[in-house]
């Protein structure tokens, strides 16, 4: 049961919530003053504190601030008679977590509470002796920029409503996807990824919408799609940037009203999917481009949820890499505790391309090497070689500058073609052999579709035109 710590002046007020509050369930103290409240926490950390600006001896923000450099993680409501936008930011900057302006309804003190508890469940990094998390795995983050996504997590999880993550590669957006379901209503149903990049062009319409016997050659059978067999679940549909323009069409339908066809079919089926898409790519140039359909895009954004880079929330890299510490720990059976300040340093200054799944993976070869109960540069081979996307097509130039030369030696008519795609096919051989001819793990390391890879593999002709 959640613990709520009320703090107000006026016994009235206190009263009120306590019974309100109580009856939800929650087992709620009440504190008078900003003196009591620190005295109350003490006692015992509540999970939630909901206090009022304006109070005698010492006022609701010195209190919000003595709390909070006591116990960072409380989540504290602030409420407020008069709605300036100083008390509001102050309280925000001292860590509130929002502040309500009075007079509010009770209603709207309980979802933010809702709200705000739900935000820290899913928020809070597991502890050492966590075996693990049935609801899968946390997302670690304390920048402000994760704190709202914590929060739209909270707002639109429990609708039905499609959401499309947003954000580069390995930035979180199927962890985001995951937390989503495991906060919804459907979370007893079906969860079911699809990759649209990883399935074949010719084949992802069958393979999403179904088919009837004889559609095509081949179907010697009915097939029933992912949305038919997803029906009351929650369908992830990732990288849909890569959905090929004349699947988008049915696709917009279902999303409008649920309805589709199978291939070769002509009776439409309705199905209760709720739909959970993402992508890496600009689907604005995409749009532009027009390989992703307008009226699709406008449907897609209404609830976007846009993940930035790791570079460009430094916070976060701190927490993340404790976090690693502590799974990789239990995971190679390590006394591992933290990490030097030097490499914490270091990370936090690298541009992340990978975003926290490179972080992940470094900390996670780290561990395997770490000697000591630390982590650090050494062990994480750290600075990596790689440098910047600069400096990295500065040195792939200075790799291939004497093949260029000896081939510029020989000549020849059609050079141009003949050397690039001489290039294309001994990279997309090599990163394949790399890669253990998985085609998903080489599309990912190449920064290419999946049908592209196998363009290249098949060894297509090159599309550029002359
Ligand atoms: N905030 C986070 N907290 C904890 N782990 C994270 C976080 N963000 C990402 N990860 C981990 O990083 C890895 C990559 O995350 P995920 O697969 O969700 O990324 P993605 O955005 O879907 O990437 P891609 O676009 O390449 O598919 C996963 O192992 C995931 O658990
Ligand atoms: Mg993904």
């Amino acid at each position: 049961m959640d613990k709520i710590l009320v703090v107000d002046d006026e016994k009235g007020v206190c009263h009120s919530f306590k019974k309100i509050l109580g009856r939800l369930g929650y087992d709620v103290i009440t504190a008078n003053n900003g003196i009591e409240a620190i005295e109350q926490a003490g006692k015992d950390i509540p999970s939630l504190v909901v206090m009022d600006v304006s109070m005698p001896k010492m006022d609701g923000l010195e209190t919000l601030q003595r709390l909070k450099s006591l116990y960072p993680d409380l989540i504290v409501i602030m409420m407020t008679a008069h709605s300036t936008c100083d008390r509001a930011i102050t309280a925000m900057k001292y860590g509130a977590y929002d502040y309500l302006t009075k007079p509010f309804d009770n209603a709207q003190l309980i979802s933010l509470i809702e709200k705000a508890l739900m935000d820290k469940r899913i928020s809070t990094p597991v502890t050492f002796d966590e075996t693990g998390d049935e609801k899968g795995d946390r997302i670690i983050g304390r920048s402000p920029a994760m704190l709202e996504i914590f929060k739209k997590i909270g707002q639109v999880a429990e609708s039905d409503v499609t959401v499309l993550l947003r954000g580069e590669t390995g930035t979180g957006k199927e962890l985001i996807a995951r937390a989503i379901y495991h906060h919804s209503k459907r979370v007893n149903k079906p969860f079911l990824p699809v990759n649209c990049a990883a399935i074949p062009e010719n084949l992802l319409e069958s393979e999403l919408f179904g088919h009837e016997k004889g559609a095509f050659t081949g179907a010697d059978n009915k097939k029933i799609g992912k949305f038919e067999q997803c029906s009351t679940g929650t369908m992830f549909l990732d990288e849909i940037g890569d959905m090929p323009i004349s699947i988008q069409a049915k696709w917009l339908r279902v999303l409008q009203d649920g309805c589709f066809q199978r291939l070769g079919g002509k009776e439409t089926i309705k199905t209760d999917v709720r739909i959970i898409a993402a992508t890496n790519k600009n689907l604005e140039e995409l749009r532009d481009e027009k390989r992703f359909r307008d009226d699709l895009y406008w449907r897609l954004n209404v609830v976007s949820i846009y993940i930035p880079p790791l570079r460009e929330r430094p916070d976060d890299v701190d927490v993340l890499v404790q976090y690693f510490i502590k799974k990789f720990s239990r995971d190679f059976e390590k006394d591992v505790n933290g990490a030097s300040s030097d490499l914490l340093k270091e990370f936090k200054k690298y541009d992340w391309p990978g975003n926290v799944r490179e972080l992940q993976s470094i900390v996670q070869r780290g561990m395997l090497l770490c000697q000591k109960d630390f982590l650090s540069p050494e062990d994480c081979e750290w600075p990596p070689e790689k440098g910047t996307e600069d400096s990295k097509s500065r040195d792939i130039g200075k790799l291939l500058s004497d093949a260029v030369d000896e081939l510029l030696k020989k000549g020849g008519a059609n050079i141009y073609k003949e050397a690039v795609s001489a290039f294309e096919r001994l990279l997309v051989k090599h990163a394949m052999e790399l890669h253990k001819n998985n085609q998903v793990l080489t599309a990912k390391f190449l920064g290419i579709s999946r049908n592209t890879l196998r363009e290249k593999i098949d060894n297509k002709p090159n599309n550029q035109s002359d």
